[in-house]
């Protein structure tokens, strides 16, 4: 096993069925298609059915990239499922998927909460445990039902997210030219406010008062967030290469966080890489959170946009803020 890599063995990714367009929110509140396209780039978002999980969502991407890495649930040793929108506070939406899957019981099964940028978190966290020889196979997803911790009533932040889910694979590869070359993580645990979920937690229990006055739902200050997310994505994406002495005309494809196309075209300028090596899908689904980067891999792969032996950068940034970027080879 010397000579293996650690690396993404299969890709996979579900969205729900049901489209939501911007003409379609117009009609719940006072938007227009131009402002939500020419503000955010989105035209379209999925919205899970009321009856369908996280897990769910997880299970059915899961499913797909188990079958893309052509291995069966029983050679899963770990489930990490990075969500902020869990089928239930406890247990961990992990739990259900393994289940659902038939992963065997010697899987350990843990959610990881890190917002946006959980797909990245997990992802780290599975290369090194499967790095450090404990696991040989684990299983990373970021899934989503955002659409139930938005408040519809709120135009400001009600038309930016969609549901969805992605997954992949980690594990040994003997193939010389892939592999994950690093990660790096941060946080900004200071203005964690300026984009949260107020009530629900320990800090503000569910209760009739907190329901009328609509803490449960997401609340943003879109503008600060803005401007905090195309620095920090920018610094991260321009670590990452810096530690990796590579160039950004080396780099084959960027994935990043999908929330906003502004942001995804200041990052481009800034760090010097055209706009048509940025995978970009948010037009069709809106930010889905932690599915966004693992849903634009699988995307990107099937449709050959990126392929074996790819230089892949990874960028996100998230509520916390948290915020880091990933280096692999496909
Ligand atoms: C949310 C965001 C699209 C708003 O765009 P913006 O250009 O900053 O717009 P502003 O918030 O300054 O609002 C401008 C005006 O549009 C209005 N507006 C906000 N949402 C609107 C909507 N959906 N439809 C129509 N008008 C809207 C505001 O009320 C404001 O009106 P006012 O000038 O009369 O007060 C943008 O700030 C953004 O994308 N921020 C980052 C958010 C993000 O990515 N979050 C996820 C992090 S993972």
């Amino acid at each position: 096993m010397a000579s293996c890599t650690t690396a993404i063995l299969g890709t996979g990714s579900y969205a729900p069925a049901k489209v939501l367009t911007n003409d379609d929110l117009a009609q719940i509140v006072d938007t227009s298609d131009d402002w939500i396209l020419s503000r955010t780039g989105i035209r379209e978002r999925r919205l899970a059915d009321p009856g369908e999980t996280t897990s769910d969502m997880a299970a059915r991407a899961a499913a797909t990239a188990l079958a893309d890495a052509g291995l069966l649930p029983a050679a899963i040793d770990a489930v990490i499922v990075a969500t902020m929108t869990p089928d239930m506070p406890m247990p961990s939406t992990a739990c259900f998927v393994q289940h659902k899957l038939g992963i065997p019981d010697h899987a350990a099964c843990f959610d990881l909460n890190a917002a946006c940028s959980g797909f990245l978190y997990a992802l780290d966290t599975a290369c090194a445990l499967v790095e450090s020889g404990r696991y040989r196979h684990a299983l990373v997803i970021g899934a989503e039902k955002i659409s139930t911790v938005l408040d519809w009533q709120d135009r400001t932040t009600c038309v930016l997210f969609g549901d969805a889910a992605g997954a992949v694979i980690i594990g040994r590869s003997a193939r010389p030219d892939a592999g994950f070359l690093g990660c790096n993580l941060n946080a900004n645990g200071s203005v964690a406010e300026i984009l949260c979920i107020p009530g629900g937690g320990s800090k503000l229990p569910v209760s009739a008062d907190l329901l009328a006055s609509r803490q449960q739902f997401i609340k943003m200050k879109g503008r600060e967030v803005f401007k905090i997310a195309v620095r920090a994505m920018e610094e991260s994406a321009r670590e990452i290469l810096e530690q990796h002495q590579l160039r950004p005309d080396q780099i084959s494809c960027v994935i990043p966080h999908q929330a906003n196309l502004r942001i995804i075209e200041l990052i481009a300028e800034y760090l010097g890489i055209p706009l048509d090596r940025f995978f970009i899908n948010l037009d069709r689904y809106g930010n889905t959170s932690a599915a966004s980067i693992p849903l634009a891999l699988d995307e990107a792969r099937r449709a050959g946009r990126v392929r074996a032996g790819d230089l892949v950068l990874m960028t996100a940034f998230g509520a916390g803020l948290t915020y880091g970027s990933a280096l692999i080879r496909l």
